[in-house]
């Protein structure tokens, strides 16, 4: 049970530009591990996955930045920012003109994340925390997921989720450090990047990261 989620969001976190969207400013941290612990504190639990939303990854920020400088694949359109973690592609389609960002995480500290970062960004975003793979994907124009290839078994639920969406016509767009599970086949590359990054969380400093069409 979780006392008070914005008010843990602000509490650890600050307000930061992000690298490679700078647009965008969102409620990050500057370290990990002390959060992480923070989180299975507040929470009574361990084993918990690490506080995504508390970071701009390497596949969201390069999906941002190719939403923020290709607007027409958002403007007027429907969009769903699957695995939104901070909300920051969701932010970049709102500030590309999508009609509509409903944002999608099933991590309990995401909908207080997600409200903070549109209010300081001055967008409307909807969320949902409910597990969206467990149904057939929404009637949504385009779908977006930043950095969802990193673990199985959620990488190959989420893929055939994706193929399934792409097959009835949404349009699908990934960004991708080439984590381990992202898939070999089936993606049109749309632009690569130098994303900045941590080592926080990353070997590098700077991950080249990549932005797909499915
Ligand atoms: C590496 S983070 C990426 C966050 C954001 N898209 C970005 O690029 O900054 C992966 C996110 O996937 C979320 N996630 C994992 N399984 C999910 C599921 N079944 N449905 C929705 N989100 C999920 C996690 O909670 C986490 O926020």
């Amino acid at each position: 049970m979780i006392h008070d989620p914005a008010a843990f969001v602000l509490a650890h976190t600050r307000l930061q530009p992000v690298p490679h969207a700078p647009e965008i400013s969102l409620w990050l941290a500057d370290e990990i591990t002390p959060l992480w612990r923070l989180t299975e504190e507040e929470l009574g639990e361990i084993g918990l996955p690490p506080p995504f939303w508390a970071f701009g990854w390497a596949g969201g920020q390069g999906l941002a930045r190719w939403l923020l400088d290709n607007p027409a694949e958002a403007a007027g359109r429907r969009v769903l920012d699957f695995a939104a973690g901070s909300g920051l592609v969701g932010i970049a389609a709102m500030k590309a003109g999508a009609a509509s960002v409903l944002c999608a995480d099933i991590d309990p500290f995401c909908a207080a994340a997600v409200s903070l970062n549109a209010e300081a960004n001055a967008v409307a975003l909807d969320f949902t925390d409910a597990d969206l793979l467990d149904a057939p994907p929404p009637d949504v124009d385009v779908i977006c997921a930043g950095d969802v290839f990193y673990e199985q078994p959620m990488a190959g639920r989420v893929l055939a989720w994706l193929t399934t969406a792409a097959s009835r016509g949404t349009r699908v767009l990934v960004g991708d450090p080439l984590r381990t599970y992202f898939p070999k086949s089936g993606l049109d590359l749309l632009a690569e990047y130098a994303v900045p990054t941590t080592r926080e969380l990353e070997d590098d400093a700077v991950k080249r990261t990549r932005v797909w069409s499915l």
